[in-house]
């Protein structure tokens, strides 16, 4: 204990040294890849006198203008120059910057107008609230070429200036692309002059939220319905914000869905299914030539809208059903030799890409473009995991490294509890800040094919502009650092007190962020100690203490202020919350741990784990620790369509009591309790001995939460229990279970 107080004391000596003059002071977000820090201060007080050089009048101006909305430009003011250098010198993207602060002023210099604008975004947070800035040398580059976010304005529709005010903040951070979701099936959103329907009916549905709408009959009407929810934006408006972007070094990228998430579309136009008729399907035909005609008169006039090099043609989720039974598309397999209706959707992507070569654009699209083969020259978009970026890589195309498990905004921040809804899935600000978008089986050569990331915000749990900010920042900083800053540079600690730093700034221009967590994070140790379990606190607010409790109540004033490692032992429920003096100053947090005999014991998956659920690996469902209301929330294991089947190794022969294991269904994410749950037993692993087979007696149709136990007891004797989940065979359903309890 003494060793760990002197250790921590060295600690905070050594870090608070390392803060002096550096770049806690600067709070610069992304961080800067090469900084040196001089001696001395610059007094801003009375703003700055910008004078520039080599750079054209048209130019300037506008790099002028984006310095003058934020500070005072005087000519009592300190000289700031700003300076193109030689741009025909350096290979694009010329994103580059320097940056330097000393006692004659500050000089950004860049060889292109992207780097002197993200030179003088550096400036403008060092300058937010201050009136001196350090001395200071800053050479800077993206690791990056394509740094992005998407927002769904489908599900949810948003104003243009709102998503102005968006561009405005992915600017300040150093984003450069804009993926706009324009099209699916909850509303088509951009103005098509040939085709009106598509705005005058396909963009209004019945009802406000997603939810509500999904839940119902899915309908559309004509615009001007009272009570009608939608919207689009015109031509003229997006180019707009096209144009709006680009002054802020931003493209905009659209995305044109296709061949499913294709709903609205088709309930208007629905010769261009494969069922004629309205509301049956969700994907194009592709037997049919007129779906051809439409989608390239659509993509005609977007590319005329959009400048951008990709334009984005989904691809993502389409079902093959209708394909299967359709003579147009059977022909149309028949006649060009394809394998299947996976190589049907490829034909259509392959087909849709020639069309926008000729145009002179690249097709992007959802990882799904790769099934049945890979257009010749297409990226793609990685979301089901990493796997799709590798495989483009090492085929020698290009990627964009999107996957859910880091990039998928939609999913909760911090404890359920504490949010509004979301659709699932737990992604806190520091596993946005953990990814390293090259994937670690690339080659050198392959990872050039990373252009970057994205973060994606899909909207279906989010209806109000507030909401979309909630749920974008602070973590779209954390992801403009992934982007930006070599891994050698980063540091979460020191990332966390930058953006502790801006969630402030943001409030003040009048944005909505989530807070960084008050609340008290969990870690837990079941291996170290014989029949007791460690349970570390922790939190991202320092100072602060951590009160708690063991008894189920909540903390109070005389509970213990947690000083280290505390052991629990059997059955117990922990509540933390953070205090500020004798105040709580976050919500109390509980999780309970179950001590039993199978905990930290080896645990063999028969069937695997499903990765994006694994709950922390191969001991959780023998860690002692109980999940929580959703199913996101990293104490869940998730099995996909066959079910689980893990068998436990308890190290000898020895008497067992009992067998549990908890379940959770909640159709919404498609989880369901199992069909049928075997308990069994063995010594040697191979005769196993079953103990129980209990079915499940709950409706698939039964809505909420629910949270069913599944076990036996009993007296047997054994080293191995088998524990066999049977999936209740609804395609694409999940079981999930947190702990399998043995006595
Ligand atoms: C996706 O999330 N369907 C791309």
């Amino acid at each position: 204990m003494k060793k760990y107080f002197v250790l921590s004391l060295l600690l905070v000596l050594f870090s608070c040294k390392q803060k002096e003059g550096t770049q806690v002071e600067l709070n610069l977000i992304p961080k800067p890849n090469n900084t040196e820090f001089g001696k001395g201060n610059l007094n801003i007080s009375s703003g700055f006198n910008a004078v520039t050089k080599n750079i054209d009048t048209e130019s300037a101006e506008i790099l002028l203008t984006f310095l003058k909305n934020s500070v005072t430009i005087s000519p009592s003011g300190k000289k700031l120059q700003l300076v193109m250098e030689n741009p025909s010198e350096l290979p694009a993207p010329h994103e580059s910057y320097m940056l330097t602060v000393n006692s004659d002023g500050v000089l950004i210099s860049a060889s292109s107008e992207a780097g002197l604008f993200y030179g003088i975004q550096s400036l403008l947070q060092m300058v937010e609230n201050r009136t001196s800035i350090p001395f200071v040398k800053i050479e800077d580059a993206p690791r990056f070429s394509y740094r992005g976010a998407m927002i769904d304005c489908s599900r949810h529709f948003v104003s243009l200036d709102f998503l102005k005010k968006q561009i405005d903040l992915m600017a300040y951070y150093k984003l450069n692309r804009f993926h706009w979701h324009l099209t699916d099936g909850p509303g088509w959103r951009i103005e098509i002059k040939k085709y009106p329907e598509l705005t005058g009916i396909a963009a209004w549905r019945t009802h406000a939220t997603w939810k509500e709408w999904w839940d119902s009959e899915r309908i559309y009407l004509p615009e001007g319905t009272p009570g009608a929810y939608g919207g689009y934006y015109t031509q003229d408006e997006a180019r707009e914000l096209v144009c709006y972007a680009a002054e802020r070094h931003i493209t905009v990228i659209p995305e044109i869905e296709m061949p499913g998430h294709s709903e609205e579309v088709l309930a208007v136009y629905p010769h261009l299914s494969c069922t004629g008729k309205p509301y049956t399907s969700s994907e194009f035909c592709i037997g049919n030539d007129q779906t051809f005609e439409f989608l390239e008169n659509v993509l005609t006039e977007v590319i005329d809208i959009f400048p951008s090099e990709f334009i984005h043609v989904g691809g993502d989720e389409a079902s093959r059903e209708h394909w299967k039974k359709c003579p147009e598309c059977q022909a149309r397999i028949k006649a060009e030799g394809l394998k299947d209706e996976a190589g049907l959707q490829s034909y259509l992507i392959k087909r849709i890409e020639k069309f926008l070569n000729s145009k002179g654009r690249k097709l992007l699209g959802w990882d799904e473009i790769l099934d049945g083969g890979l257009a010749p020259d297409a990226t793609v978009m990685s979301w089901r995991g990493e796997q799709g970026g590798i495989t483009a890589a090492q085929s020698g195309h290009d990627a964009v490294m999107t996957p859910g498990e880091f990039c998928y905004f939609d999913a909760y921040q911090a404890n359920p509890g504490t949010q509004p809804e979301a659709i699932g899935g737990f992604l806190p600000i520091e596993k946005v800040y953990s990814y390293d978008p090259v994937p670690a089986a690339l080659s050198a050569e392959e990872a050039k094919h990373i252009l970057g990331v994205q973060a994606n915000l899909w909207a279906e749990y989010i209806p109000t502009e507030q909401h979309v900010e909630y749920m974008l920042y602070p973590r779209l900083l954390a992801l403009a650092e992934v982007a930006w800053t070599q891994p050698g540079n980063k540091s979460w600690t020191d990332f966390r007190t930058r953006v502790n730093s801006a969630i402030p700034v943001l409030q003040q221009k009048g944005y909505n962020p989530f807070t960084l967590s008050n609340e008290v994070d969990f870690s837990h140790d079941t291996d170290s100690v014989e029949n007791a379990i460690t349970v570390t606190l922790s939190t991202e607010k320092a100072p602060a203490d951590i009160r708690y409790t063991t008894d189920g109540s909540l903390p109070d004033a005389q509970s213990p202020v947690y000083s280290g490692p505390v052991q629990v032992p059997d059955s117990v429920i922990v509540t933390a919350q953070l205090f500020d003096g004798e105040k709580p100053s976050g919500p109390a947090v509980t999780r309970r741990f179950d001590y039993h005999k199978a905990i930290g014991k080896p645990v063999f998956y028969n069937i695997p784990v499903n990765p994006y659920y694994a709950a922390g690996g191969e001991k959780a469902l023998v860690n002692g620790l109980t999940g929580g209301l959703s199913h996101g929330d990293g104490r869940w294991q998730g099995f996909m369509t066959n079910g689980m089947d893990v068998t436990i190794d308890l190290g000898s022969t020895q008497s067992v009591y009992s067998v549990n294991a908890r379940f959770m269904q909640s159709i919404g994410p498609w989880i369901w309790f199992p069909k049928e749950v075997v308990i069994a037993v063995s010594d040697d692993n191979k005769m196993f001995t079953e103990l129980s087979r209990i079915k499940n007696s709950v409706s698939e149709k039964e809505a909420g939460t629910l949270f069913q136990n599944f076990g036996w007891q009993g007296a047997a004797r054994g080293r191995y229990i088998r524990y066999k989940a049977i999936a209740n065979g609804i395609k694409g359903g999940w079981v999930f279970l947190d702990e399998i309890v043995v006595w």
